[in-house]
């Protein structure tokens, strides 16, 4: 394979990884101005029109390309004998968690949207602090490549 298509693999992939990102961050602030707003006002109903669309129209889709073009890559560095160094594991770990923040705020926008959200401001605060965590720890073990 060129190098040029595994460049243009890699391009997509930072690309749909931005995208995810900018949704894992924004999902939580909405949430933090969400639990202020009365239940059924005009304004929680806007919010869950934005929370809902955010999650569909962006988040979900941005994080199936981040997988997808993930594993193309992951193939393709992983020929010819499948061998990688322990950053990729370390990695994919981080990876999963990410996944696992955006099933969890996804559980938050659908209690929202039933208005049946028991979580205070402060809560959506300290949570909206751990994908950038997550983030920090990703794009260094792909970059620096520490082990
Ligand atoms: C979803 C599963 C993912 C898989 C399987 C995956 C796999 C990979 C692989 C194999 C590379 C190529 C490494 C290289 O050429 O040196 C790569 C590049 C990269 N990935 Fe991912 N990745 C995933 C998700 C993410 C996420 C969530 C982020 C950021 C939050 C991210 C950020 C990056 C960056 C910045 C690069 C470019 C690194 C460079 O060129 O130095 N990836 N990814």
């Amino acid at each position: 394979m060129s190098a040029d298509i595994y460049l243009w693999f890699k391009a997509l992939h930072i690309i749909a990884v931005i995208s995810w990102m900018a949704g894992l961050l924004y999902l939580p602030r909405l949430f933090v101005y969400h639990t202020r707003s009365e239940t059924g006002s005009p304004q929680s109903e806007t919010f869950k029109i934005m929370e809902e669309r955010l999650l569909k129209v962006i988040m979900r889709p941005a994080m199936i390309a981040s997988w997808a073009l993930g594993i193309i890559l992951l193939v393709i560095i992983g020929q010819p004998d499948w061998s990688y160094e322990l950053w990729v594991y370390g990695k994919l770990l981080l990876v999963v968690a990410l996944t696992g923040a955006h099933i969890k705020l996804a559980g938050h926008a659908k209690m929202f949207a039933q208005d049946r959200n028991s979580k205070s401001e402060k809560y959506f605060r300290v949570i909206n602090e751990v994908p950038t965590v997550i983030m920090i720890g990703i794009v260094i073990l792909v970059t620096v490549k520490p082990f």
